[in-house]
């Protein structure tokens, strides 16, 4: 069977744009049941920008716990975190012998991160994209499940796949497709239309997080900036209208449904009836996730236990695949 290997770096708790973007389809790929599912909390990823010892442990199980409690089953995927299996650091490491720094420099992820600071930034946020090339082809995963911010890094890692197999004649490593699909793959900030919702941005009323009360995640809609235009009533009519594209995508990602289809079900509706369905709609789905959560993080031994559980079923597949990629280099190993 064919495998999907992805990844949620622990550097805060988990957004609503996570959970569209990637948790949802991680756990309608795992149930689907056509590939093996592997998913990975990235804490080697995370610690890339300073991580407070304490709140990263902390996001570590949080995240896990998002994931268990939107639906992915820890005996049908592989959950686990990172830095509990090293051959991601050593693959890791290999990459970083194959990828070129002219490569690195086009990595748009990091100019936006480093902004006009490039020389201040850690060495490993520079090879980030080289460490996530290692996480996927470590399992030979072949689909990769991203929101649309994380194209242009499993496009690289073809580029170093393909590099790999090219300098050592063979065929080794296959060639991953970044999976981009659905309502949701660039959910937007609540206060600017033109701005990603990130786990780091200035104001948390900018963002849904996945452990916001009923409350907060209804006033957090009800305020959320819009023109004052009503709902058009086709998907050409949100053109040049970010805000108002963003909260219609919201809520077809949250019905499954098409945003032609929210508009249909709205025809010309305004704000002061939209606002309050979409508010409703996000409850209705959030709130049993955020109240798992919050049960399963109660319990952090047992989340850890889990972790280890599947970070031990990750080895297995990861160990001969390392291990061959040693043989290939030409690394002595007894
Ligand atoms: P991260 O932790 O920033 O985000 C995790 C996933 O959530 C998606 N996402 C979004 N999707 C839609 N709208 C948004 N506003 C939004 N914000 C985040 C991301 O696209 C991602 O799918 N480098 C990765 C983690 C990673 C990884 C990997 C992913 C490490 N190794 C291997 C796939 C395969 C990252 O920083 O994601």
């Amino acid at each position: 069977t064919p495998r999907v290997f992805s990844g949620i770096k622990p550097s805060g708790g988990l957004t609503l744009g996570n959970y569209l973007g990637a948790i949802k389809r991680f756990v309608q790929t795992q149930d689907e049941g056509s590939f093996e599912t592997i998913y990975c909390v990235v804490d080697l990823h995370a610690i890339t920008v300073w991580q407070d010892p304490a709140e990263l442990r902390a996001a570590t199980r949080e995240v896990a716990a998002g994931f268990l409690a939107s639906g992915i089953d820890p005996e049908r995927s592989i959950l686990f975190n990172q830095s509990q299996v090293s051959q991601h650091a050593e693959l890791g490491w290999i990459f970083n012998c194959v990828a070129r720094v002219g490569w690195m420099d086009r990595m748009t992820q990091f100019k936006e991160k480093a902004g006009r600071n490039a020389e201040k930034q850690s060495l490993g946020l520079y090879a980030y994209p080289s460490l996530m090339a290692a996480d996927i082809l470590l399992y030979h995963a072949t689909h990769v499940p991203v929101g649309e911010d994380q194209k242009q890094h499993v496009e690289l890692t073809r580029d170093i796949a393909a590099k790999f197999n090219h300098d050592f004649g063979v065929d080794f490593f296959p060639l991953t497709h970044p999976v981009i699909e659905g309502p949701a793959m660039r959910v937007m900030n609540l206060r600017d239309g033109t701005k990603k919702m990130s786990k780091s941005g200035e104001s948390d009323m900018e963002r849904i997080n996945m452990t916001d009360d009923a409350d907060l995640i209804a006033k957090k809609l009800q305020k959320a900036r819009t023109d004052p235009a009503p709902l058009p009533e086709t998907v050409e009519g949100l053109e040049g209208r970010p805000e108002a594209k963003n909260l219609v995508d919201i809520y077809a990602a949250l019905a499954d449904l098409s945003p032609a289809e929210v508009l249909a079900q709205y025809p010309g509706a305004g704000w002061g009836r939209f606002k309050p369905a979409l508010a409703e709609l996000a409850v209705e789905k959030l709130s049993p996730i955020s109240a798992e959560m919050k049960r399963l993080t109660a319990d952090p031994a047992e989340i850890d236990r889990l972790l280890a559980r599947g970070a031990e079923r990750a080895r297995a597949i990861a160990q001969p695949i390392l291990q061959r990629t040693y043989d290939i280099v030409g690394l002595v190993r007894a």
